[in-house]
C-alpha cells in the first residue's frame, strides 16, 4: 500500500513539475485556498496542541526521497530535511526495510539485557569518529545532556575540580536543544524566558573568537561545547582554524572539547563530521538527527575512554536508548551514507549550490554561506525578513525555513537529484527577483 502511494508520488511530482504553471507543485494561496481537510487539521492542532510551534501552513501527508505531498496532493521539494533528520530522503527503501525487518524481530529490550543490534553500532560509531566509546540516546538534547553529565563528572573525578563547582563554556548563538540544562546555556532570551532558575556553572563566549574562550577558562572549567557550524544560529561558519585553536587551548588547559555535530554530522557539510575541516580530534562528539534515518529519534554521545570511564552502572541511562530497532535503523543509515557516497555528494553538490546562490547578486541578499548541503541565505533586514522568502518558496513548491529572522536555511536531503536542485535554484532566483521588484515599487 505504502509503496504504491510512493510510486505515485514520484511519478506525479516529476510530471507535475514539467507541466509548469498548471501543475500541482506548490500551492499559491492567492489562487488556491486551503482545502477544508487542511483547515480542519490545522485547526485541531491549534485547538488541542500546545502552541509551542508556528508551522508553515502546509499539512504534509506523504514523502518519498526529496519530495513530499500535502493532504490535497500538492507537491513540495524538501530543502529542509526536518533540520537534517531526513538527510537520506523520505522513506529511503533500505532504511525502511531495515526498520520493518527489525520491528518484526525485536523492537525494544531496555538496557537491562544485551541485544544483538547495539554492539555493532557502538563499535562503528567509535571507529567512524576515531573515539573509543559511544553512549546511545534518543533525541538530540538528551545526548547533549549526557555529554554535559559526562563532562561534569570527568571534571570532578579526573581533573579534580572541587565538588559542585564545575563549569561548562558554550558559545553565544548556540543551539543544543530545549531541556532545562541546555536552555540554561542558551543566549537566546526567548528560549530562556520563564524557565529559570537555570543550572549554575554554565556560560557563553562569542562564537568564532578563540581568544574569548582562552580568557573565559578557569581552573574549574570542565568542558567547552561547540557547534562546528551554528545551524539554528543562522548557518554561521566560524573563521578558518577556529576549531583548531580552540582544540589547542582546551588541551593546554585540561578542558574537554565537545563538538555538537547533531546537525552538522553524517555528511551534512561535506565531511563525515564538520570538525574534520579543522583536522581536529575532539574529546567528545554528539550525533543525532540523520542517525535515525528520517524514521526514528536516535542520538549518541561518543567520547574517549578518559571521558566515558566516569560512567558506572546506574550512573546514567535511558529506557529506549540503544534499543534494537533504533540500532538497526542507525546501522542502515550509516550504510546508506557510505555506500551511496553521500558525503562526497554533499561536498560536490553543496559547492555547486553555494556558487549558484552566491551568483544571485541581489541587493536584498546580504550573504550566502555554508558548507556542503548546509547553506544559509541571509537577507538584508532593510528590505525584507526571511519569512516572506520562505512563504514565496512554499507557494512555488519548495520547503525551506527561516531562522533568526533574516536567514533562509537550505539543507536538502544529501541524495537530492541534481536536476531537482537546479529547478529549485531557478525558483529561488525567481523569488528574489520578485522581492526586488516589490522593494523597488514600495520605494
Ligand atoms: C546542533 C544541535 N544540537 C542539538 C539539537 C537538539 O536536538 P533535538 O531537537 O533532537 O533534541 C539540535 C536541533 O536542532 C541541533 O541543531
Amino acid at each position: 500500500m505504502a509503496n504504491r502511494a510512493n510510486d505515485n508520488l514520484r511519478a506525479s511530482h516529476t510530471g507535475a513539475r514539467h507541466r509548469g504553471a498548471a501543475s500541482r507543485v506548490g500551492r499559491d494561496p492567492a489562487t488556491q485556498p486551503q482545502s477544508e481537510v487542511a483547515l480542519d487539521l490545522m485547526g485541531r492542532e491549534k485547538t488541542f496542541g500546545a502552541r509551542n510551534y508556528d508551522p508553515l501552513p502546509v499539512v504534509l501527508a506523504r514523502g518519498e526521497g526529496s519530495w513530499v505531498a500535502d493532504v490535497d496532493g500538492h507537491y513540495y521539494l524538501d530543502l529542509m530535511s526536518a533540520y537534517s533528520a531526513v538527510s537520506f530522503g523520505h522513506a529511503h527503501p533500505r532504511i525502511v526495510a531495515a526498520l520493518i525487518a527489525q520491528a518484526q524481530q525485536l523492537g525494544v529490550t531496555s538496557r537491562a539485557y544485551y541485544n544483538d543490534e547495539l554492539p555493532p553500532l557502538l563499535e562503528r560509531l567509535a571507529q567512524l569518529t576515531g573515539l573509543d566509546r559511544a553512549l546511545p540516546a534518543n533525541g538530540g538534547a538528551e545526548a547533549v545532556e549526557t555529554a554535559i553529565k559526562a563532562a561534569r563528572k570527568w571534571g570532578y573525578k579526573v581533573k579534580g575540580i572541587p565538588d559542585g563547582r564545575a563549569e561548562i563554556i558554550g558559545c553565544a548563538g548556540n543551539f543544543h536543544g530545549r531541556t532545562i540544562t541546555v536552555v540554561g546555556l542558551s543566549s537566546e532570551p526567548q528560549y530562556r524566558d520563564g524557565f529559570g532558575p537555570f543550572l549554575p556553572g554554565l556560560s557563553t563566549v562569542p562564537y568564532g573568537d578563540a581568544d574569548a574562550l582562552l580568557k573565559a577558562i578557569t581552573p574549574r572549567t570542565a568542558a567547552f561545547l561547540v557547534e562546528p557550524i551554528q545551524g539554528e544560529g543562522g548557518i554561521i561558519v566560524p573563521p578558518p582554524h577556529y576549531l583548531a585553536r580552540c582544540r589547542q587551548i582546551c588541551r593546554d588547559h585540561h578542558v574537554l572539547m565537545i563538538c555538537d555535530e547533531i546537525q552538522t554530522g553524517l555528511g551534512r557539510t561535506g565531511r563525515f563530521l564538520a570538525s574534520e575541516y579543522d583536522g581536529i580530534e575532539p574529546d567528545g562528539v554528539i550525533l543525532g538527527k540523520a542517525l535515525g534515518g528520517g524514521l526514528l529519534p536516535v542520538s549518541a554521545f561518543v567520547a574517549t575512554n578518559d571521558v566515558m570511564q566516569v560512567f558506572h552502572p546506574g550512573d546514567h541511562g535511558s529506557t529506549f536508548g540503544g534499543n534494537p530497532l533504533a540500532s538497526a535503523v542507525a546501522m542502515a543509515s550509516l550504510d546508506v551514507l557510505f555506500e551511496e557516497k553521500l558525503i562526497e555528494r554533499s561536498a560536490e553538490l553543496g559547492a555547486w549550490l553555494l556558487s549558484e546562490l552566491q551568483d544571485l547578486r541581489s541587493h536584498v541578499v546580504r550573504d550566502v554561506r555554508g558548507r556542503g548541503l548546509f547553506i544559509g541565505i541571509e537577507v538584508d533586514p532593510r528590505y525584507t525578513t526571511a519569512r516572506p522568502v520562505v512563504d514565496r518558496l512554499l507557494a512555488r513548491g519548495i520547503l525551506s525555513k527561516d531562522t533568526h529572522g533574516t536567514v533562509v536555511r537550505i539543507a536538502p536531503p544529501l541524495n537530492i537529484p541534481r536536476d531537482d536542485l537546479a529547478w529549485a535554484v531557478g525558483e529561488i532566483y525567481a523569488v528574489f527577483r520578485e522581492l526586488e521588484r516589490d522593494v523597488k515599487r514600495a520605494a
